[in-house]
């Protein structure tokens, strides 16, 4: 049967069945094992996969949950964040990040990003910082890592904890080291369309403190460590035993994964160099997983345009900034007050990648990008 990617005329902006088609009988062999052990909840494959996973981020503990939402939730509730407390956080993110606040009833605080890297900037981070601050959760946006050191040095100066939102960066790297044991815990999501995805929703919480590894466990069993004892409210956020099954099988192809988008990210690099967009960059520091390849440019509306008409798949992250989305209209926040992140939500626009992509393709995305400029 033939898929998009046989067809470097349509490149689409994900390709899912491509990625599945060479793991497929593995995954169907696992899934298989789960039913006839009809391990549906949590269960071996889910507890294989969190020390498979924990020992991927060198950490020492991993917390399945079924969504990336459920575990930064869960991180609010660790570090005992509640009413009137403030968090400190990123407008540029999916929404989901703020969830986590808001569903603690605390307030998240808004700073500017970093124009070359879409992440929160550490500089800001300082001058937001109040007496009812209680904890900092930058993202490491598009898979590229967060400037975790200045970060730290600010959070440990005020004695706040940090939480990495690692939802888009599995395996990204900071100054050689993977992301996700740099601040007391972090989160993971396994979104299906996720450089490591669950084929449904997953996500995980990863830390090195045990105290919070075992309160999260609870947590995410409705507050019990025994079966119908309840030590304090807690939620059903367990991660599917088929889901564990099935991220269990695709870990071990992460690090190739991620290697074939770094061929991408550098193809477009070279491919795009001397048209008018602004390319994303590693900084120094960082080795990008390359979730996405955001690009930029003040007529970005009329390049996507352009890109769909002829059968480019791409897509907006984010075309609002959390700080003037409906839903947060009650914190004040208004136009101009982010100046960085409002800038970058009209210019971004997110180009197909993935590890499958092939050459063709990718020399179709640029040569597309090329004529829109030509015509200009
Ligand atoms: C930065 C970020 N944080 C949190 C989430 C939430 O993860 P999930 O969709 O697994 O709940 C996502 C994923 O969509 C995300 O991209």
């Amino acid at each position: 049967m033939g898929t998009p990617t046989d067809n470097p005329a349509q490149v689409p902006y994900l390709d899912l069945p491509t990625q599945m088609r060479p793991i497929r009988k593995e995954i169907d062999a696992v899934i298989a094992h789960a039913l006839d052990n009809c391990s549906f909840c949590l269960g071996p494959d889910v507890v294989q996969f969190e020390k498979d996973f924990a020992r991927y981020c060198g950490a020492a503990h991993c917390v399945g949950f079924n969504s990336g939402t459920s575990a930064l939730h869960v991180a609010m509730k660790l570090l005992d964040v509640g009413p009137g407390d403030e968090v400190i956080t990123t407008p540029c993110t999916f929404v989901a990040t703020s969830w986590a606040i808001s569903y603690v009833n605390a307030k998240p605080v808004y700073v500017d990003i970093d124009d070359a890297t879409f992440n929160l900037d550490p500089k800001e981070v300082e001058r937001a910082i109040t007496p009812r601050t209680k904890a900092v959760l930058p993202v490491h946006l598009y898979g590229h890592p967060v400037d975790l050191d200045p970060l730290l040095k600010i959070c440990r100066k005020h004695k706040l904890p940090l939480v990495e939102d690692a939802a888009q960066a599995h395996g990204a790297k900071y100054k050689g080291k993977v992301v996700g044991t740099f601040g007391e815990m972090s989160c993971f999501s396994f979104y299906p369309g996720k450089n490591l995805g669950a084929y449904g929703e997953g996500g995980a919480l990863v830390t090195n403190n045990a105290a919070f590894a075992a309160r999260a466990r609870a947590l995410r069993e409705h507050g019990s460590t025994q079966r119908y004892y309840h030590d304090e409210v807690g939620f059903n956020y367990r991660m599917e035993g088929i889901q564990g099954a099935v991220l269990g099988v695709k870990l071990k192809h992460l690090d190739a994964w991620t290697h074939e988008r770094q061929r991408v990210a550098k193809r477009y690099h070279e491919l795009l160099a001397d048209t008018p967009l602004q390319l994303p960059r590693e900084a120094d520091y960082a080795e990008s997983a390359w979730h996405l390849y955001v690009v930029r440019h003040p007529r970005r509306d009329d390049l996507k345009a352009h890109l769909e008409s002829n059968k480019i798949g791409c897509a907006l992250h984010y075309p609002l900034p959390l700080h003037l989305q409906k839903c947060y209209a009650a914190l004040g926040y208004k136009p101009g007050d982010f100046p960085v992140a409002e800038k970058a939500a009209r210019e971004c626009l997110s180009l197909p990648i993935y590890p499958e992509m092939t050459e063709a393709q990718i020399q179709r995305v640029a040569s597309v990008i090329k004529d829109f400029f030509r015509k200009a």
